[in-house]
């Protein structure tokens, strides 16, 4: 099964077509974003100390996010999307290590082209549900019932703490200045593919399962 990177800025759609993939496709997704949140609720040294960070909208340091996946590979299994790692050309090494190690290869780098004016109004209309992270938007993807998530009827539905103007625009400059050269780094790689992640939910959906269709027999 393919293993995949979805490439974006914040709010550029990746854990929305990420989930879209498990579904569908049966993929794996690691989302060091939401690894990290987790490790924040749990209580651990780790989780304490990158809860201000994140919450600043700054990356968390290279050597916590390779470990995480690092352990994930570690498991054992296949057909991973990559959501939100690598987001350095450190992390980017670190997992083509990790990958040859697990005798695996990365079949395709979907970067999600979006601009910054969609991102604002896509971050500030997000909420996601508590219980099984199903994520919405007030306008463009409300629930079917107010208060209630359409996936598994929880009424923990959520808003992030780094979802702000402020750290925002801290975590789009990260992305421009430490994340945006993984796009020439995997377009030299032969990996690259751009979609138009300003297209509707399903549109997005449909450019990518063209892309992995075609990254099969590559
Ligand atoms: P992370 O959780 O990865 O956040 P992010 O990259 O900022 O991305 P988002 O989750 O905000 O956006 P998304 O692209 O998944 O969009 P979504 O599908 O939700 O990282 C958070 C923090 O953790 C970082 O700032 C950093 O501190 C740390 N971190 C994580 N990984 C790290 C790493 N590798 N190294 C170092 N630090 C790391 O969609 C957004 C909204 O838009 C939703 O409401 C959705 O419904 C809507 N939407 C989606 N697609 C569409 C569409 N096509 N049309 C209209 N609306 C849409």
């Amino acid at each position: 099964m393919a293993n995949i990177i979805l490439l974006g800025p914040p709010g550029a759609g990746k854990g929305t077509q990420a989930r879209r993939l498990v579904e569908e496709r049966g993929l794996v997704q690691l989302s060091t974003g939401d690894m990290l949140r987790a490790a924040q609720t749990s209580g651990t040294e780790m989780g304490r100390k990158v809860a201000a960070v994140m919450a600043a909208g700054q990356l968390v340091t290279d050597e916590i996010v390779i470990g995480l996946i690092g352990e994930k590979l570690a498991e054992g299994g296949s057909g991973f999307i990559f959501d939100g790692f690598p987001r350095t050309l450190a992390q980017a090494d670190a997992l083509g290590d990790l990958l040859a190690r697990a005798g695996q290869r990365l079949d395709a780098v979907i970067e999600m082209q979006v601009d910054d004016e969609a991102l604002v109004d896509r971050i500030s209309g997000r909420f996601t549900c508590g219980n099984c992270g199903e994520v919405y938007h007030d306008r463009t993807k409300p629930t079917a019932a107010p208060g209630v998530c359409d996936v598994c009827g929880s009424s923990d539905l959520r808003r992030r703490a780094d979802d702000n103007a402020e750290s925002l625009r801290q975590r789009l400059m990260e992305y421009y200045k430490k994340t945006s050269p993984l796009i020439g780094y995997y377009h030299h790689a032969g990996k690259l593919f751009s979609v138009d992640g300003l297209a509707e939910i399903d549109d997005v959906a449909k450019s990518v399962a063209r892309v992995l269709d075609g990254a099969k027999g590559a």
